[in-house]
């Protein structure tokens, strides 16, 4: 007898179909998955067209993927997803410390390892200098020496050094410092400038189709890591940035968010207190 095959009843037939899955974890991920599918088909009566419209696009998005572009974290950002996992995922971190964001594809480990008040600019393309800096406490508010800030950002063109290998040197604008006795780090670097994600994809067509910008609110990455506590990473804002209501990849918390002041010499400092929670065993 074959199974039954109407729409009323081919998703409990699919579903039951997955149940001799031996993981169980696998087994919970792909029935939810086929449920919410046959779901999101029925709500919106796709047709075959339509259908054909997504398995294109989705074919596109692999297309797109080499060892440097990620077309699929792209769509994933672009449609909350990869922010969704983050809150899923992060939120119970005790309410007092520094809040985490996107990683976003230009992270590049390695980055080198920087003095206390080093500069990480290696190119000159006008970009506005300005100090990065501030104290790395735990929950308690007792400074912590010793804590690993990987930084990352882009230059005023727009673009991350990764972006541009033949333009930028590798390293330009990426750094990795520690924090001193007292807690302090200290970058020098120039102010990021928003910027648009790759967009000359099928991830940009469908911002596009969908009226949407392609732009991220001026940011510098970071990740903050020392043996004991939870690693964090996060970015930080400008104020002054447009698109912080409207950030492409939904990106922008309010506690990230801080001004670049002009300080006496009339250098640009943007003060940012990152704090780090015990790490949970
Ligand atoms: C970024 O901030 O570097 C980024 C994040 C998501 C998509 C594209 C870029
Ligand atoms: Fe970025």
């Amino acid at each position: 007898m074959p199974e039954p095959m109407t729409e009323d009843d081919l998703t409990d037939v699919v579903v039951a179909r997955l149940e001799a899955t031996p993981d169980p974890r696998l087994r919970e991920i792909t029935q939810a998955l086929v449920r919410h599918l046959h779901a999101f088909a029925k709500e919106v009566r796709l047709t075959d067209e339509e259908w054909l419209a997504g398995i294109m696009f989705l074919t596109a998005t692999g297309q797109m993927c080499d060892e440097r572009r990620q077309e699929f974290i792209l769509l994933s950002d672009t449609l909350g997803f990869s922010s969704l996992i983050d809150l899923i995922n992060h939120s119970d971190v005790e309410a007092l410390a520094t809040e985490p964001t996107i990683l976003g594809p230009f992270y590049v480990p390695g980055s080198p390892e920087r003095a206390f008040g080093e500069s990480m600019v290696e190119y000159e393309d006008g970009g506005e200098v300005a100090i990065f800096r501030g104290v790395v406490t735990d929950t308690a508010g007792n400074p912590l020496e010793g804590v690993l800030l990987d930084v990352w950002q882009n230059a005023a063109t727009g673009f991350y050094a990764v972006q541009q290998p033949d333009e930028q040197p590798a390293t330009n604008l990426r750094g990795r410092y520690l924090t001193d006795s007292e807690g302090r780090y200290e970058i020098r670097t120039v102010r990021p400038v928003p910027y648009p994600i790759p967009a000359d994809g099928p991830v940009g067509q469908l911002l596009r189709d969908t009226g949407r910008h392609e732009w991220r609110a001026a940011h510098i990455h970071l990740k903050a890591s020392k043996a004991g506590y939870e690693p964090v990473t996060s970015h930080v804002f400008d104020r002054e940035s447009r698109y912080l209501d409207s950030d492409t990849v939904f990106g922008v918390k309010d506690s990230l968010i801080e001004d670049f002041v002009a300080g006496p010499d009339g250098v640009l400092v943007c003060e940012h207190a990152i704090v780090l929670a015990s790490a949970t065993v």
